[in-house]
């Protein structure tokens, strides 16, 4: 795929290119990022309950409660059961948070790619040198347009693109990789399609269900927010407004 020219540097850093990847080998690789950021999220989680103000004032009451029944027990012993309560705080953390893990485990990428009509998923992807580090994964629904007028116009443009996974490795990301693929996924759809098309992201997607409940959910929602964002700078840019 040729959308975007490597990025080759004069200082020998490996090139970073974008290109639809075909083979299993690749697509497994780039799906892996998928799982990996769902399995991620659950740091994102574990500081949203730890930091919640109703958990902290459990905490606190918890700690309260320990040091008036040991109080007169001595330092070490109060000290002792203080470091056991926040330790038991943070255990349920962990065990409350570990649906993210069996989740990340269960994602089977080939299921995941395959269409309703037996049609896999277009997956696009950032390769830097040769590691994968950014996929997209696009699915096209609609009629292709694949007609054409007398004087070349293009008709049947019905269709749209669904963004059903977006990711970029952790250490890459905030350099720009992410709004590349979104720009990518956003052309191929109006190549599908043509420049009516929408795109957008597909609200089941993999990062959008949490085991938890909403109340934790606040740094979840400000990231889908800053996703519709950048998927509406990329269509603006492409002279698209959908
Ligand atoms: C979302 C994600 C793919 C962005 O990749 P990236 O390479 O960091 O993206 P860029 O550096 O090109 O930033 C592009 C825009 O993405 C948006 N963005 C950044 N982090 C984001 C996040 N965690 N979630 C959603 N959108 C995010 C921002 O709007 C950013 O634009 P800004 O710099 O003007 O704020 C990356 O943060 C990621 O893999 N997150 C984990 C998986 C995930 O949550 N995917 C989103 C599914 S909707």
């Amino acid at each position: 795929m040729a959308d975007k020219p490597p990025n080759n540097d004069p200082d020998g850093l490996p090139p970073l290119s974008y290109r639809v990847v075909t083979q299993d080998s690749e697509k497994q690789e780039a799906l892996r990022l998928v799982a990996d950021s769902i399995a991620q999220q659950r740091q994102t989680a574990s500081a949203a309950i730890i930091f919640h103000p109703l958990c902290l004032a459990g905490l606190l009451a918890m700690c309260a409660g320990t040091y008036h029944q040991y109080q007169h027990a001595g330092y070490g012993t109060v000290m002792t059961m203080l470091s056991g309560v926040v330790i038991v705080y943070l255990s349920f953390v962990r065990f409350y948070t570990s649906g993210y893990i069996q989740r990340a485990e269960s994602f089977r990428w080939r299921d995941f790619i395959a269409g309703p009509d037996g049609k896999e998923d277009v997956v696009i992807a950032a390769v830097y040198g040769t590691d994968v580090i950014g996929v997209v994964v696009l699915r096209l629904e609609g009629d292709e347009v694949n007609k054409k007028k007398k004087g070349g116009a293009q008709t049947n443009r019905t269709g749209r693109g669904i963004i059903r996974a977006w990711t970029t490795k952790l250490r890459y990301r905030g350099k720009g990789v992410g709004s590349d693929l979104l720009h990518l996924a956003v052309q191929t759809t109006i190549r599908a399609f043509g420049p009516d098309a929408s795109v957008e992201f597909d609200p089941n997607h993999p990062n959008s269900t949490h085991p938890l409940p909403d109340m934790f959910l606040r740094p979840f929602k400000r990231r889908q927010q800053k996703a519709a964002k950048a998927l509406r700078q990329a269509l603006n840019h492409q002279g698209n407004p959908k």
